[in-house]
């Protein structure tokens, strides 16, 4: 079987499972960063979210086949112990209550702040309207992105 060779928080890997496996269940089954959560399985929630490349992935409907030679970054790879700014300013606003989108909300951002260092409320509403989060922690999403972004 074909294997596919791509990086995963800086580290090599190579995939020989079903090509047609999602990459969310690659990260948590196969490599248990279990930071990425299933939420809708669809795209649609944004739970799942990772930088492929440095772009914000819904990894939930992403194959494993489209992933060869990608570089791959998730909430664990994000930092070193926790540190990124988004990272800081989600704890500083508070932003969490049950947690679970949380990751992929700070993925979708960080891949804001790599595009536009110093995003307008626009941009940061732009960025943020696709990923959902069941407790409407919005407006702590929002003043932690504008927090990193300094
Ligand atoms: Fe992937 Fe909802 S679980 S977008």
């Amino acid at each position: 079987m074909k294997r596919i060779a791509l990086t995963v928080n800086g580290v090599k890997r190579t995939f020989g499972g079903d090509p047609d496996m999602p990459l969310l269940w690659y990260l948590r089954d196969e490599l248990h960063l279990t930071g990425a959560k299933f939420g809708c399985g669809i795209g649609e929630c944004g739970a799942c979210t990772v930088l492929v490349n440095g772009a914000a992935t819904r990894s939930c409907i992403t194959a494993m086949k489209s992933m060869a030679g990608k570089k791959v970054v998730t909430i664990e790879g994000l930092s070193a112990r926790g540190d990124h700014p988004l990272q800081k300013a989600w704890e500083t606003c508070n932003v969490p209550q049950c947690g679970y989108c949380q990751s992929g909300q700070i993925m979708q951002a960080a891949e804001l702040l790599g595009q536009k260092p110093k995003p307008t409320d626009q941009d940061i509403e732009e960025a943020m309207q696709g990923n959902i989060c069941r407790c409407g922690t919005y407006q702590r999403i929002r003043q932690a992105v504008k927090l990193a972004a300094g």
